[in-house]
């Protein structure tokens, strides 16, 4: 049972909203703003963001805090046992299906599992958890996996001027092998359409206050619905059933969208490698030894996660009237929980701030010590087991090609940076292995 909440004053409400939601819509939490991470990584913003809420953890004794925003209160975590609490307990009665994330999401993926209600969840979630292969640590589709990896850094590595790589070479190898996986070969060069879904998203940024553009939305569902229709069965989609009941494409849009902050991890991922020479040489051993499985690359990958997490908010909804404490927290009440502040927690951890793979010795979602890159709970990612494995994969193929060394941006491995702009990165390549 969680101790009391305490309700916050206006000068606190007005800290968190300008220090801690504020920058963090700014950034953009369905596609990120290249401007806004930009700016965060810039001033600090997510420092800032995570020291505001200590200052108010150590004034209030780790209860959470209620805001009372203008839409409607949000109660504010700040004890890791409050997140597993809540996370345990999704998606009743704390839903998952926020009123943020279905103004959000709709703009793209009304049908998805992430809005559904509870009835439709139970129904979907098996879906997604069967295709993306939830409970298995190397995907049915491993073979295909790699022979991906290969052939799109191949291509890629071989016309690179200088051997170093940025986000843009980086990211044009890694949707190539995003739309061959997830819809099958004939996407591998359709660059228009991720364009269109990164347009949609852009909008989905927006949430409550842009009105949906419908068609734009349909015309990315319809294209979906075509690629599905003929994906071959090496694809992602080809293990979601075709049946509209379900809303294939809502599903799958999930996916191609999520794929994006995947390989975000993954490049952050090959410049803390870049950094960090001797972890990169255990990394490069366990890849040679050529196992699917590779649990030190995975934990290299959740550091990455851990440092700079992809979703920064996860958001909670009470479906009724609880009993917080001893006291009641009114139906409707939204919570909010920034991994940030969890993730760099020094009080928990001495090593916070620099890199550290024996954090995640005992698993890769840890809500009592608070690190849920993958949420927890009946929420987890359905991909948490997928989306390390493709990132070990694409880890693999650079160590294995020789030693990384970081171009930029300059990062002290003793007091890595709050924010790490992935398009600043710049990594360089020597043709040596060790
Ligand atoms: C770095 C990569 C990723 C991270 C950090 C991540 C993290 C998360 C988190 C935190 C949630 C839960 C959100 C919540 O509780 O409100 C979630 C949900 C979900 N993720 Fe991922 N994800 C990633 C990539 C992916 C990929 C690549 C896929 C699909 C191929 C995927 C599929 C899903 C789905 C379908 C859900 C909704 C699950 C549900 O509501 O039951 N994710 N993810």
């Amino acid at each position: 049972m969680p101790q009391d909440f305490f309700k916050a004053s206006l000068a606190e409400t007005l800290q968190v909203l300008s220090r801690v939601i504020g920058p963090t819509f700014a950034k953009g939490v369905i596609i990120r703003r290249p401007s806004g991470e930009h700016s965060a990584a810039r001033f600090s913003l997510d420092s800032r963001a995570i020291a505001t809420l200590q200052r108010l953890r150590y004034a209030h004794g780790g209860r959470a805090v209620l805001l009372n925003l203008p839409v409607r209160p949000h109660l504010v975590l700040l004890d890791p046992a409050d997140v597993d609490h809540v996370l345990q307990r999704s998606p009743d009665p704390f839903a998952t299906a926020t009123r943020e994330k279905r103004a959000a999401l709709n703009h793209l993926e009304p049908g998805n599992v992430l809005i559904s209600d509870a009835p439709r969840r139970a129904q979907l979630r098996p879906l997604h958890e069967a295709a993306l292969a939830t409970a298995e640590r190397v995907h049915p589709l491993a073979a295909r996996c790699t022979a991906l990896i290969e052939a799109e850094f191949g291509a890629v590595a071989g016309h690179l001027p200088g051997n170093e790589w940025g986000w843009e070479d980086f990211s044009t190898a890694w949707f190539r092998i995003v739309r061959r996986l997830v819809l099958g070969d004939a996407a591998r060069d359709d660059e228009a359409f991720t364009a269109l879904l990164d347009r949609v998203r852009g909008r989905a940024n927006w949430a409550y206050f842009l009105r949906q553009n419908r068609a734009l939305r349909e015309e990315l569902l319809r294209r979906i619905g075509t690629y599905q229709a003929n994906a071959d069965p090496g694809s992602l989609a080809a293990r979601m059933p075709r049946d509209e009941a379900i809303e294939p494409a809502s599903q799958i849009t999930q996916w191609l969208f999520a794929f994006d902050p995947a390989g975000m991890a993954t490049f952050r991922t090959l410049a803390l490698l870049a950094l960090h020479p001797h972890i990169a040489s255990q990394a490069r051993a366990e890849a040679a030894a050529g196992h699917g499985d590779r649990p030190f690359t995975r934990r290299c990958f959740l550091e990455s996660l851990r440092l700079w997490p992809t979703t920064p908010a996860i958001l909670r909804e009470a479906t009724t009237d609880v009993t917080w404490g001893g006291t009641r927290l009114a139906k409707g009440t939204g919570i909010l929980i920034f991994t940030p502040f969890f993730h760099r927690d020094p009080a928990r951890f001495a090593d916070a701030d620099r890199m550290n793979t024996d954090i995640w010795l005992s698993g890769d979602s840890l809500p009592l010590q608070g690190l849920v890159p993958f949420s927890a709970g009946p929420g987890l990612c359905p991909a948490h087991n997928l989306v390390p494995f493709l990132a070990s994969l694409a880890i693999g193929f650079f160590l294995s090609r020789g030693q990384l060394s970081l171009v930029g941006p300059r990062m002290d491995p003793e007091r890595l940076p709050g924010t790490l702009d992935h398009r600043a990165i710049r990594i360089a390549q020597t043709h040596t292995t060790a």
